[in-house]
């Protein structure tokens, strides 16, 4: 009878704690990893007035940000973000107060906090920027090629490094911004912006849609605007706006394509500024000015497939944002598939097919990886607690979001998807939402009208499991799949030549590179750079994935290229493998010493950051 009784029990306790474990697994955090000190709960900050000079000799932004607040009943502080910031003094409503600090945490930096009561409205920071601000590169006329250069970087946690602010992307505010800089300079930032310097170098900016802090965005150079539509265009050094006019030729009819998929833009002009090469990313969706590397300008416009990205995250992203780093896959994931379908629309299925089906290839290699070392941040739905939101920035909240919408898209058809995907677009405009909101909504006005596709999809399995369902869709390229025959035929024995490459687009090259047998290129590297003179491409891309034969084929001849690239070129996605290719090969270990440590000036804290990870794993020494 006792062991009757007992064993009820324990099967009473297994069962109820399976239902709890599960119910655990599936249960999204709800504010817990916002990445902040600050107390949003308590006080809203609703608007900013950032009055900033920027000082080039000394690399610093000087100035004031003052912030209009609501606090909640009951309140007696605000504790906002900052990161070596050199606080000047604050102000509550016109009166100076003191201030103090908290925290101070390599990641998060620290809480300035400021005593305030229920009935404030106005709270004002002067201060200034260090010279090692993570968000800010200052870039000195040398490097440049031109004048002193000057950018920021906010996303993901890097605003408060040159903005005292509520650094989460939960909160949005409108702002208006008044930048003082030399008079031969031109600043844009994600605001209303001139087309123009003017005499006083004084200028005026304002963002009347709210935005989270990430999108912040400021940047000084000497700047040129080209117009491509009547509510378009490029700012780039003059050096390169002609070619840049060429590259984005097809803007305007971009933008009409993704309205005519997505419902209407919503940010009134949309501009694109073409940063030096040392940005460390492709892209960054600034709302009204998207911020681009130079690396896509290649004279064919294969690579514009980023603007379409960042002009997607007007709607995925900068309309709808994720709440925490956590939820970053719905900024990502989103884009990404909404990129794909623009990119579709504009220049065909056979060129998706191809972007698809190397991102599947790379989305599996990535998985694999990672699921020997951080199984768990294979899932979409990440844990970033305690750590850097960047570690999120993988190939999983990009691809595996990406293939996900396309499972979805795939169960219920392309048109229901797609309504079901305007109507979220403006359900939840302006606001930012977790995963769960997005789980619960797609339940209520999609799946529920197909009963048991939740189950078929595997909507929670997508969501919080490793690794890849095995429902991710499969992808088919009619030009890969010659370039496939052609790798066989070098295998066979046939002679490589130059017409063999007639009419490649980069991303045949990039699948071919990808594809090609160790024993095939270990000895063909001098005939291969012969007929494609890869080692000079312009075309960063293809030299990036070339670079990487070469390193592991010892092929020598490339150094002074490669040393060139590493110099020039700052975009972490093309440092990231080089570097790591150039560590795991003993040949090259001093090659990689000795040229970051010539090229580490002029990489973005970003890009520095990353890099002096894999050189400390590696040699474990700080370079
Ligand atoms: N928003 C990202 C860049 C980003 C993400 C910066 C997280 C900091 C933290 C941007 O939209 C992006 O995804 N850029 C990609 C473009 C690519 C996927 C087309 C890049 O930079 O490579
Ligand atoms: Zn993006």
């Amino acid at each position: 009878m006792k062991l009757l009784f007992s064993s009820i029990i324990i099967t009473i306790f297994l069962i109820s704690s399976c239902i709890e474990s599960t119910q655990k697994r599936y249960q999204t955090n709800l504010e817990s990893h916002n990445h902040s000190f600050s107390n949003f709960e308590e006080v809203t900050p609703t608007h900013l007035y950032l009055n900033l000079i920027a000082d080039f000799d000394k690399k610093v932004l000087k100035g004031f940000a003052e912030w209009d607040i609501v606090p909640k009943v009951g309140a007696k502080k605000i504790i906002l973000d900052i990161k070596d910031l050199v606080i000047i003094k604050t102000e509550v409503d016109g009166d100076i107060i003191d201030f103090s600090l908290s925290g101070e945490n390599e990641i998060l930096g620290s809480g300035l906090i400021i005593p305030i009561t229920d009935k404030t409205q106005k709270v004002k920071v002067f201060y200034e920027t260090s010279t090692n601000a993570e968000a800010i590169q200052w870039l000195t006329a040398e490097q440049t090629g031109g004048k002193p250069f000057v950018y920021t970087q906010s996303e993901a946690i890097l605003a408060r490094s040159w903005i005292p602010c509520m650094d989460i992307p939960a909160l949005r505010f409108t702002y208006n911004a008044i930048i003082k800089c030399p008079k031969d300079l031109l600043p844009l930032m994600s605001a209303t912006n001139p087309q123009q310097k003017n005499n006083e170098s004084v200028y005026h900016f304002e963002m009347s849609k709210p935005i989270p802090s990430y999108l912040m965005a400021l940047s000084i150079g000497d700047l040129v605007f080209a117009p491509l539509g009547e509510k378009c265009g490029v700012y780039a050094q003059p050096s390169l706006i002609e070619d840049c006019k060429i590259e984005f030729v097809d803007l305007d009819r971009m933008i009409k394509t993704a309205e005519s998929i997505y419902g209407q833009y919503r940010w009134g002009r949309y501009d694109i500024l073409v940063l030096p090469a040392s940005f460390p990313f492709g892209g960054m969706e600034n709302p009204r000015l998207t911020f681009a590397t130079p690396t896509i300008i290649t004279g064919d416009k294969s690579l514009v497939s980023l603007i379409a990205h960042e002009l997607a995250h007007s709607w995925s992203g900068n309309l709808v944002t994720n709440r925490t780093w956590d939820d970053f896959w719905l900024n990502e994931g989103f884009t990404v598939y909404f990129e794909s379908r623009i990119m579709e629309k504009l220049y065909g299925k056979d060129f998706v097919e191809m972007t698809d089906k190397l991102a599947l290839d790379e989305l599996k290699n990535t998985i694999s990886e990672m699921m020997l070392t951080q199984p768990n941040d294979t899932r979409l739905f990440l844990d970033l607690k305690g750590r850097n939101p960047d570690d999120g920035m993988t190939d999983i909240a990009y691809e595996k979001g990406h293939f996900f919408l396309l499972a979805i898209e795939k169960q219920v058809g392309r048109e229901r998807f797609d309504i079901f995907l305007n109507q979220y677009f403006n359900h939840f405009a302006f606001q930012s939402i977790n995963t769960q909101t997005f789980i619960n909504y797609l339940e209520e006005n999609l799946l529920i009208q197909y009963p048991g596709s939740a189950d078929s999809i595997g909507v929670n399995e997508w969501i919080f499991e490793q690794g890849l369902p095995i429902n991710c869709p499969t992808i088919h390229s009619a030009y890969l799949y010659s370039v496939d025959s052609l790798i066989q035929d070098l295998i066979a024995g046939t002679k490589l030549e130059k017409s063999m490459f007639n009419h490649w687009t980069t991303h045949q090259y990039l699948y071919f590179f990808r594809n090609l047998p160790r024993t095939y290129y270990l000895s063909h590297m001098d005939d291969l750079d012969f007929i494609g003179n890869f080692s000079n491409s312009k075309n960063a891309e293809i030299a990036c994935d070339w670079f990487k034969l070469c390193i592991r084929s010892n092929y020598l001849k490339a150094s002074p290229s490669l040393e060139n690239f590493l110099i020039k070129v700052g975009r972490r996605k093309f440092l990231e493998p080089i570097y790591k290719e150039l560590l795991s090969n003993p040949e090259w270990n001093n090659f990689a010493k000795q040229v970051y440590s010539n090229a580490k000036k002029g990489y973005h804290s970003v890009s520095n950051s990353t890099i002096q990870e894999i050189m400390k794993a590696k040699f474990g020494t700080n370079y």
